[in-house]
């Protein structure tokens, strides 16, 4: 008899073991015992392949066992409710109703005199009254009997109980046992034993095999890769990480470098250095988180003074000014940074006269109440360009060309106003078919620049990412992005 090398080992060893006795119907436990087999899916997945074949045919049965629901139990421990009434009341000579609502709690009293109303019980004047109580006993008996008898296959339980019972809140409940059998085919049967041998099969290829050459006689497992499997999870970015990491890729590509500085800023830097005005309602504590430690940053007296002059009354730049008095104390203040502008600012001023294309990713703060569309702590994506004839025609194509390359090629920018810049501009970017507002932009007012001794023009963006990143993934609840849902986590593309 030839080897049956359609064969896998363990359809091998399934099928010897059902021709021991052909004719049988065998079960599990039969099978994983011959086989000496202690996982169940290796039997189901050799039967799978046997069936496929055409030498086992496989029986499926459920069956419906009835298992005491949570009420059930509690009848099982401390007694049917209407059998425990009924005990009280036979055990008093005279049952009234007054009584046994002081004896049971009311969420027991009410169904449980219902019960025994529907087994002839009845209150006359406020007495309960049985007129034959030993079918009344029998039937609690056999209520009682019947609980203590689960779990039990439908089958052996008595239909009328049965459906009384279901009636019932949570006294039984249905559990379905799913069996598998199996039997030989007539091809199956004529299998000769003999070609069933389980041969040595090779399914990791080692050195030690390709040295030796004993790979040229081995025999090769082969790999059904047809088959269903799992997707392997490993570790990733969070989506908002790979994010990041693309608009890093984007801005390194068109000639910029990145900045990276400390979120614990000065109001002064935060705020005066950009000309907005020390009343404006964006620095009051409910927009802006002031610190308690450090209260107070040292800032250079000179840089204070000069913007002092600025804001008091335009310096030299020609300007007037927003006039009022410009206090010191309020630019020492320290806080969490409100927008990452506060950084290209310092650099600014680090490097007045060295032309630059800067980029920052990274956190800022607001006192936001939390919504959908809120938070916070979020992202901004900030950028300068400082050159000479830089212009608003280079800043517009710049912003153009990003977001193309982030896939969204309709931008279009609109008049907007920031105290900083001179013109400004709001950035939208069009997604279905509808204009949404991504951030800010302009070039930088002489009250911003001449004081830090800044010559050149400064193209200078702000933009949101969060708001991006509901785009890119289609999200229309902010907080999703931050929640920690694995499910969603995993099953975000790869972007
Ligand atoms: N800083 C602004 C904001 O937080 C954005 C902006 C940056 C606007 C630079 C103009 C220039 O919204």
């Amino acid at each position: 008899m030839t080897d049956r090398i359609d064969l896998t080992n363990p359809e091998r060893r399934m099928l010897r073991a059902m021709l021991s006795s052909p004719s049988s119907v065998h079960t599990l436990e039969e099978i994983m015992n011959a086989c000496d087999w202690n996982d169940q899916a290796v039997a189901t997945g050799a039967g799978h392949g046997l069936s496929d074949k055409g030498y086992v045919t496989i029986q499926e049965s459920v069956r419906r066992r009835i298992h005491a629901g949570q009420e059930g139990h509690n009848a099982i421990s401390n007694g049917l409710l209407e059998a425990r009434l009924w005990s009280w009341i036979s055990s008093q000579d005279e049952p009234t109703m007054a009584k046994l609502q002081a004896k049971f709690e009311r969420h027991e009293a009410g169904p449980g005199v219902g019960l025994l109303k529907k087994l002839g019980v009845k209150l006359e004047g406020g007495t309960f009254t049985c007129e034959d109580t030993s079918s009344l006993k029998s039937e609690l008996q056999a209520r009682e009997m019947f609980l203590a008898s689960l779990p039990a296959d439908e089958e052996d339980l008595s239909e009328r109980l049965l459906k009384h019972f279901k009636g019932r809140k949570e006294l039984v409940e249905f559990v379905e046992h799913r069996t598998r059998t199996w039997v030989l085919t007539d091809d199956g049967k004529a299998v000769s034993e003999e070609g069933l041998d389980e041969r040595k099969q090779i399914s990791e290829i080692t050195p030690e095999l390709l040295q030796s050459g004993e790979w040229k006689e081995a025999e090769f497992r082969s790999f059904d890769v047809t088959l269903e499997s799992t997707t392997p999870r490993t570790g990733r970015s969070h989506p908002m990480q790979e994010l990041i990491e693309r608009i890093r890729r984007i801005f390194l590509e068109m000639g910029f470098s990145e900045l990276v500085d400390d979120y614990v800023q000065t109001a002064g830097w935060n705020m005066d250095a950009l000309f907005i005005p020390q009343d404006h309602p964006a620095r009051e504590m409910q927009d802006t988180f002031y610190l308690d430690d450090p209260k107070s940053l040292e800032l250079d007296p000179e840089l204070i003074q000069k913007w002092k002059d600025i804001h008091e009354h335009g310096g030299d730049t020609g300007s007037i000014g927003w006039s009022g008095s410009f206090s010191e104390d309020v630019s020492k203040l320290g806080l969490l940074r409100t927008h990452t502008t506060v950084n290209t600012i310092q650099h600014l001023a680090r490097n007045p006269n060295e032309p630059c294309r800067v980029f920052s990713v990274d956190r800022v703060f607001r006192k936001e109440a939390i919504d959908s569309t809120h938070l916070p702590e979020f992202h901004q994506i900030e950028g300068i360009i400082m050159e000479p004839g830089a212009n608003l025609q280079m800043l517009v194509t710049t912003l153009k060309t990003f977001y193309t390359k982030m896939g969204y090629p309709e931008v279009r920018v609109r008049p907007a106003y920031f105290p900083y810049t001179e013109p400004s501009l709001e950035v939208e970017v069009k997604w279905k078919g509808k204009w949404l507002e991504l951030g800010g932009a302009g070039i930088f007012r002489p009250e911003v620049t001449e004081p830090l001794g800044i010559t050149s023009p400064v193209c200078a963006w702000g933009m949101g990412l969060e708001r991006l990143a509901m785009l890119v993934l289609g999200l229309d609840d902010i907080r999703q992005l931050y929640i920690s849902d694995l499910e969603w986590l995993r099953n975000q593309p790869l972007i």
